[in-house]
């Protein structure tokens, strides 16, 4: 090809090695981004980890509670039950048992928090009656505005 000085250029031709080169770079670079990813995902706290602050019943959660006397809601990465109390009062504890994690239930006709896995027993403010639970529930605040019912960290441990 003629360049506009008259001069006359030449492409480098493509060799066996230029291409090896390529590949073996870019084949480095996708085994890098393969590891580097999944170790910086990991690394990066979920949006939403322990983050809500405080959550609204829907309508739904609320015949639910008048319904069952309960129910458990998600704040966050947390589960809470909610529950209205003999003292017609909502309640919010961890539905998380202090023994081994598994969900809590509320027992109206007992008038207290149940967890099935070991018979733990707690009392509506959290504390523990019976069983091998360690440590009491932590409890969530509860706040009613008219037909609002809100739920929010803060509460403080029973
Ligand atoms: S997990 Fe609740 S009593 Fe064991």
């Amino acid at each position: 090809m003629d360049a506009p000085g008259g001069s006359v250029t030449r492409e480098a031709p493509v060799t066996r090695r230029t291409l090896l080169d390529v590949l073996l770079g870019s084949s480095a670079l996708a085994w890098l981004a393969a590891v580097v990813y999944p170790v910086l995902r990991y690394l990066t706290p979920p949006k939403d980890a322990g983050g809500a602050n405080k959550v609204s019943l829907t309508a739904e959660q609320k015949g639910e509670l008048t319904a069952k006397g309960f129910l458990v809601v998600r704040l966050g990465t947390d589960r809470v039950l909610v529950f209205r109390g003999q003292d017609q009062k909502v309640h919010a504890l961890s539905a998380r048992c202090t023994h081994e994690g598994c969900t809590v239930q509320y027992v109206p006709t007992e008038a207290l928090v149940w967890c099935a896995c070991h018979n733990g027993k707690f009392n509506p403010d959290g504390r523990v009656i019976s069983g091998p639970p360690p440590r009491p529930l932590v409890a969530f605040a509860v706040s009613t505005e008219g037909d609002a019912i809100t739920v929010s960290r803060g509460g403080g441990a029973a």
